[in-house]
């Protein structure tokens, strides 16, 4: 396992030429096998158009990204879309970060008159990745059999980041 960052990356908005940088991490993980990779730059290019795609960087390069549609769940609740850490910087809390910042712009953002959730969809066989959700707080609330392919089945994850002023 690599030695622990000695500060965190660098969270932001990405740049039009770290889309590449995106798209090589997302082939190079378990997502690779979901997206084409026309598909692939289609979605991530849109996203940053739309000002959601986010990148950590380390030393000026990308370390890992995710994607983020607001009102992505039910129009009214935060969806994390894609999250993926270049390979040979997992384990070193890249993606903890990641989620870190995902969860203060949710919080931060000006939203409906609910506790604010964030949902998640994750591969029944994508063991790592539940954990580590798991651990971040992340709680399954369904099974959904077949999602995007005969035989995927998918998790449905959600955390609760809290109280709202009227409570619900
Ligand atoms: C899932 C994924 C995003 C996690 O990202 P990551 O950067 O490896 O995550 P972290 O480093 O924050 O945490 C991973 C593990 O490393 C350990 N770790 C965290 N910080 C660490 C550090 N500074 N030093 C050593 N180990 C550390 C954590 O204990 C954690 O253990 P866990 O998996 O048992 O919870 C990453 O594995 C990935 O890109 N996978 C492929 C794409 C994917 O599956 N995406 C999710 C699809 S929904």
């Amino acid at each position: 396992m690599t030695a622990p960052l000695p500060s965190g990356p660098d969270v932001r908005q990405a740049e039009a030429f770290e889309l590449a940088e995106c798209q090589a991490i997302l082939a190079d993980s378990i997502l690779g096998q979901y997206f084409e990779p026309e598909l692939a730059a289609q979605i991530l290019g849109q996203a940053r158009e739309n000002g959601e795609l986010f990148v950590a960087v380390i030393e000026g390069k990308v370390a890992g990204f995710y994607v983020h549609a607001p009102r992505g769940s039910f129009l009214v609740f935060s969806y994390l879309h894609l999250l993926a850490v270049r390979s040979a910087q997992r384990g070193t809390g890249v993606g903890a970060q990641l989620l870190a910042h995902l969860e203060r712009t949710t919080l931060e953002a000006r939203g409906y008159p609910f506790r604010p959730k964030i949902f998640l969809l994750v591969s029944a066989q994508n063991r790592r990745a539940l954990r580590f959700y798991r651990r971040h707080g992340y709680l399954r609330k369904a099974t959904i059999d077949d999602m995007f392919g005969e035989g995927d089945t998918e998790f449905l994850m959600m955390k609760d980041l809290g109280n709202k002023p009227n409570g619900r």
